[in-house]
């Protein structure tokens, strides 16, 4: 079970405890969210097990992501000579300086072509060599769509013309209109933030703590893990066991009638 301090736990936004209506598992996963907080300080003399990052990362990598594209990187970063440097590039924060192990998410959009062939050759096994309506139009999708959608130049012109043909299109029938470059970049880092949010929630069951970072120069930080000039960092997460003394206050958030909304 995980340790949840009191406070958090009666907080305003705890979850309703109904025995009637709350599963255990659902408790339980209600327990992990609690608890998981960004832990700015790790503790440098309790164990840390690697193993636990190669589970919680096998866990992300089953996160819902667009198209089931799985254009996305985690870079471990291990070595103590890595971390040490890699922490500067994150502005010196503790969170970093103190981590275990620190995950650098990265999304990699050049890799479109492959994975669109992966996902057509995936469907057109599944289905058997059987051609019916289903397969095609899923096929058509990774061929056609994906293609159409995904590929970019440099300036962005293609997503320009994209956009007025969405615009087009859409004059008397619902249509996506996020089809830029920049629109393509979004869908990219969504996909990898859920990931990195299984991440953190996994490290949590393992008894661990992260902590999820932006602050860093991703400049510098592509230049010293060698990645590809087009990949792009999403965020970087710092792990570990977490210091007495590693949450800096107390969570806190709007009130909840402010930000979900009934329709
Ligand atoms: C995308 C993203 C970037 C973040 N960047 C940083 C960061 O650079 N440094 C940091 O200390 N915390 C960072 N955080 C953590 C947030 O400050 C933290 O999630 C927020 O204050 C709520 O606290 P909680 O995570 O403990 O609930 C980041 C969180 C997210 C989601």
């Amino acid at each position: 079970m995980i340790d949840t301090p009191e406070k958090e736990r009666t907080a305003s936004n705890s979850p309703a405890s109904s025995p009637l209506t709350t599963s255990s598992k659902a408790e339980q996963y209600a327990e992990l969210v609690h608890s998981r907080r960004s832990v700015r300080k790790y503790d440098a003399d309790s164990a840390f097990d690697h193993e636990a990052v190669t589970r919680a990362l096998n866990l992300a990598t089953l996160s819902p992501n667009s198209s089931n594209m799985q254009l996305w990187q985690f870079h471990r970063v291990v070595s103590d000579d890595k971390r040490e440097q890699l922490a500067k590039l994150c502005m010196g924060q503790n969170a970093a300086k103190t981590a275990r192990e620190l995950i650098v998410i990265t999304t990699t959009p050049y890799k479109w072509k492959q994975r669109a062939k992966m996902n057509a050759a995936q469907i057109r096994d599944a289905f058997n060599g059987r051609e019916d309506a289903t397969s095609k139009r899923a096929v058509k999708y990774y061929e056609k769509l994906i293609p159409f959608l995904y590929r970019n130049d440099r300036f962005g012109i293609m997503g320009a013309i994209r956009k007025v043909i969405v615009a087009y299109l859409g004059r008397n029938k619902p249509m996506v209109r996020e089809v830029s470059k920049a629109d393509l970049r979004v869908c990219l880092h969504k996909s990898t933030s859920l990931a990195a949010m299984t991440f953190m929630t996994a490290m949590r069951a393992e008894g661990y703590d992260t902590c999820p970072m932006e602050g860093f120069d991703s400049k510098r930080v592509k230049q010293l893990l060698g990645l590809n000039p087009k990949d792009e960092i999403t965020m970087i997460i710092g792990c570990g066991p977490r210091a007495e003394d590693g949450i800096y206050g107390d969570r806190h958030r709007v009130d909840n009638s402010e930000v979900i909304i009934k329709h």
